[in-house]
């Protein structure tokens, strides 16, 4: 639909979508992607409005938006466009009809599976609808006796926002020159009352990767006295996961905590799966506050079983994104601008505007990105999504930088 979407419809959809606020309330606010516009499943580009897709940008950010505004690209939450893979779509359809039973023996297959392929015990498995939950579980039982969470600045902030909701202090660390995370004054910023050290690797927003040998020497080191926090959420975006990944130091009795996620290069951010990898002991801490494993759908589950390791997907999808970052780079290096070398799928750069002016710019033109502020310099955060997006959001970037 795109541009040719007529004014009557777009006026249709503003009315139903301001009756949805009024209806839905605060439940909207955190429901990206809800119902109350049909609009076409495959990437929620086409066809739906920018309130409709960023309620969170909305209501949260307060960035004014016009419901008129067709969206041309959604590149503000780090998403893979290019999936689920289409093994997983078919999942899903097949478990349909058994989906009236509780999926307890497809939790066991799928913790299974991560099993062999990460070499762990089961029993250092729990699965959650999303790493999200995890994160939150992590921030409260770290953070509720008011000791200090340590983390980058920046850094992915959900967990250590969470754990000052329950009373923590919020250590934030800067980054090293080359916008990773700085490790010597993250152990540094350790103390007697530190509950935990939160490692977001890739890091989000930098999207930078720290040195696997310094990362390992630091979790072995560190962990003896603090428990750490790895979140690998954008390590499938690598060219050697397996050799990066911080897991086999579980295995070694480690005090630490990785996080995984299917919402990024699997595709799966709508349909919601994520587990941690750590010792048992630590796992029971983390069940006093979250359903885990309990919040995750029958059909998710069967989605996820049949693409996790799927290589041809994966690696498809990566493909695609590299495409796509590399047609982004030509275009900030054309326009005159620098960038964050990227080993995930969203870059950083800095921008010659104020933050939240260039995101209402952006999408006012049809594209959501993300804008941040550090260094005493504003930021824009972009999403690697489809060619056909980095090229709305090439038009839209070039009328405005
Ligand atoms: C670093 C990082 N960790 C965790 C998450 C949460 O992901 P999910 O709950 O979808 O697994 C995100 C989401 O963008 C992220 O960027």
């Amino acid at each position: 639909m795109g541009n040719s979407i007529s004014r009557r419809t777009l006026l249709k959809r503003g009315a139903l979508l301001a009756g949805g606020f009024s209806i839905a309330g605060g439940l909207l606010e955190k429901a990206q992607g809800s119902p109350i516009i049909a609009s076409p499943a495959h990437t929620g580009a086409a066809g739906s409005s920018l309130a409709h897709s960023f309620p969170e940008v909305w209501s949260e950010r307060n960035i004014p938006m016009d419901p008129l505004v067709p969206m041309k690209a959604r590149l503000s939450a780090n998403e893979n466009p290019f999936g689920p893979s289409d093994k997983a779509k078919k999942a899903i359809m097949d478990a349909l009809p058994t989906s009236y039973q509780y999926p307890f023996m497809s939790l066991g297959d799928l913790v299974q599976k991560i099993s062999d392929f990460e070499k762990v015990k089961k029993e250092n498995i729990l699965l959650a609808s999303g790493s999200s939950p995890l994160l939150m579980a992590a921030g409260i039982y770290y953070g509720k006796s008011g000791s200090n969470i340590i983390t980058g600045d920046p850094s992915y902030p959900d967990l250590p926002s969470r754990a000052e909701k329950v009373g923590a202090k919020w250590v934030k660390v800067p980054l090293t020159a080359d916008y990773k995370l700085d490790l010597d004054a993250m152990e540094k910023a350790i103390d007697a009352n530190t509950g935990l050290v939160y490692i977001c690797n890739p890091n989000n927003p930098t999207a930078t990767v720290l040195d696997k040998d310094r990362l390992k020497s630091f979790c072995e080191r560190v962990s003896k006295r603090v428990t750490i926090f790895i979140d690998e959420a954008y390590i499938d975006y690598l060219d050697d996961p397996q050799g990066t990944t911080m897991i086999p130091l579980v295995n070694a009795g480690a005090n630490i905590i990785v996080a995984r996620t299917f919402s990024k290069l699997y595709g799966f951010a709508g349909l919601r799966i994520g587990y941690v990898v750590t010792q048992p002991e630590t796992i029971q801490k983390l069940t006093m506050y979250t359903e885990a494993t309990w919040s995750i759908s029958a059909t998710t589950l069967h989605a996820a079983i049949a693409s996790y390791q799927d290589r041809e997907f994966l690696d498809a999808a990566l493909k695609k994104t590299i495409a796509s970052k590399n047609y982004l780079y030509e275009v900030l290096k054309k326009e005159g601008y620098s960038y964050v070398p990227s080993c995930a799928n969203f870059v950083i750069f800095p921008i010659k505007m104020e933050g939240r002016r260039f995101v209402e710019e952006m999408m006012k033109r049809g594209v959501s990105i993300r804008n941040w502020q550090f260094n005493n310099q504003d930021w824009c955060r972009v999403s690697i999504g489809r060619m056909d997006e980095m090229e709305a959001f090439a038009a839209a970037f070039r009328e405005i930088s």
